[in-house]
């Protein structure tokens, strides 16, 4: 009796504190849904099968399946720490060597508009950081259009990064799930509607999710019909190099729209092409109309950013401004990136052969016609949680898989359970 009276002394505070814990001020906020992408790493996390691979977010392995620290990345730390650089705080807008270089790498070394200075390059924290600032300024500065026009399907960070800056999403055909190619014609015939003045969004090269890329001549069409349109074009490349093994080849959209005088916005991420993807080393270009203009621009960049996060991390910045300015090192990290883009063209025609091998019946042509680090498989939803369940092959649901995480060793495994889920 003795005993129950005092768990009951020492159980009253304790409910006390329990009944002002209940009256939180978050008891409104619901468990939001994992990412469709990062969340499928968690997923894979928690498997214990010594055979589940993970498809889902695009982070190269190599091919014994292990992250990759690319050999010039090594290099340029081994000279960060050998030169006992200090840890200041950089600029508002970022190194000013790597923003220099990186709108260099972007537009070419010969471009007019380097030539002319007629833009304006700030650091962001990686691709995502990089378009968020950009989709700041255009909800703050561009006066004729809320709306940005997205290619169906899209890389699924670029709607909540339109969002929540305050823009209105609107979409146009851009793959085909018949043919698991590009609809071109749906896209040119989705775009010559789009009201004048508006966003449109463009993946420079190796498109996310699909793999699917215009062919030049397309681009062309495309590049005279946005500027009839008069829309305002905002490239992410994300993938540069990554995509053909080729930096310039890989860039050719973007210049060519530049070349017929259309005023764009680029996104640049160092994640993949330099294997930076903790680093979040990224920039953001507006090309402007002339010198005076950009220099404006810079100025409410700046005003934007300084709030947000006052001025971006140093040391991945560094470590990419020392790989694209140093020739001997930029010379190692072109032959690393076209090494990497190379395993994955190369682990795409291995898919495909064990596929056959397996005795798939399938057409699975598309798989060596896509480019870059991930396949649009088209697989369906139910086929996805399959591959999952039954062989902890983890991808989105959407069919992507990242070829990236393909391997030499488990292609067989991948193409087995692929069969086993599509015969
Ligand atoms: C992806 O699409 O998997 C990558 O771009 C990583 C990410 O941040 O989503």
């Amino acid at each position: 009796m003795a005993l129950l009276h005092t768990r009951r002394l020492l159980a009253t505070p304790r409910l006390a504190a329990a009944a002002t814990r209940a009256s939180s001020w978050w008891s409104h906020v619901e468990m939001g849904p994992p990412d469709p992408i990062l969340g499928v790493t968690e997923a894979f996390k928690r498997d214990t099968n010594s055979k589940k691979m993970n498809l889902g977010v695009g982070a190269y392995r190599d091919d014994s399946g292990k992250p990759y620290v690319l050999n010039c990345v090594r290099k340029a730390e081994a000279m960060i720490a050998s030169k006992k650089m200090d840890k200041e705080y950089l600029p508002i807008g970022g190194l000013a060597d790597f923003t220099r270089a990186s709108a260099e790498l972007a537009l070419g070394e010969n471009s007019e508009v380097l030539k002319s200075g007629r833009y304006v390059t700030v650091q962001g924290i990686s691709g995502t950081g990089s378009l968020r600032i950009g989709a700041n300024f255009l909800q703050r500065f561009f006066k004729s259009s809320r709306d940005v026009y997205l290619p169906k399907p899209s890389w699924g960070n670029h709607t909540p990064i339109f969002r929540d800056a305050g823009l209105q999403l609107q979409a146009y055909r851009y793959y085909d799930p018949k043919t698991c190619s590009l609809d071109f014609s749906g896209a040119m015939d989705d775009i010559s509607k789009i009201p004048e003045k508006s966003i449109i969004l463009l993946h420079a090269c190796a498109h996310n999710p699909t793999g699917v890329d215009p062919r030049q001549e397309q681009w062309k069409e495309m590049a005279a019909l946005v500027k009839k349109r008069n829309l305002l074009v905002y490239f992410d490349m994300a993938y540069q190099g990554f995509a053909s093994g080729d930096i310039n080849r890989d860039a050719w959209a973007v210049r060519h729209f530049i070349d017929q005088d259309i005023n764009v916005l680029i996104s640049q991420s160092y994640a993949k092409n330099m294997g930076l993807y903790g680093e979040r080393a990224g920039a953001f270009t507006i090309i402007c109309s002339n010198a005076e203009e950009a220099k404006r621009v810079e100025s409410q960049l700046k005003i934007l950013i300084r709030p947000m996060y006052s001025n971006p991390p140093l040391n991945g910045a560094r470590i990419a401004s020392i790989i694209l300015n140093t020739p001997d090192i930029r010379k190692e990290w072109l032959v690393e990136v076209k090494g990497m883009a190379d395993r994955i063209i190369s682990m795409r025609t291995q898919l495909v052969s064990n596929l056959k091998k397996e005795g798939s019946s399938h057409n699975w042509q598309h798989i060596t016609d896509q480019i870059g680090m991930f396949c649009f498989t088209g697989l369906k939803p139910e086929q996805v949680e399959r591959l999952i369940k039954e062989f902890s092959i983890y991808m989105t649901k959407d069919g992507r898989i990242s070829v990236a995480g393909v391997t030499s060793g488990n292609v067989g495994y991948l193409a087995h359970a692929i069969h086993q889920v599509t015969k």
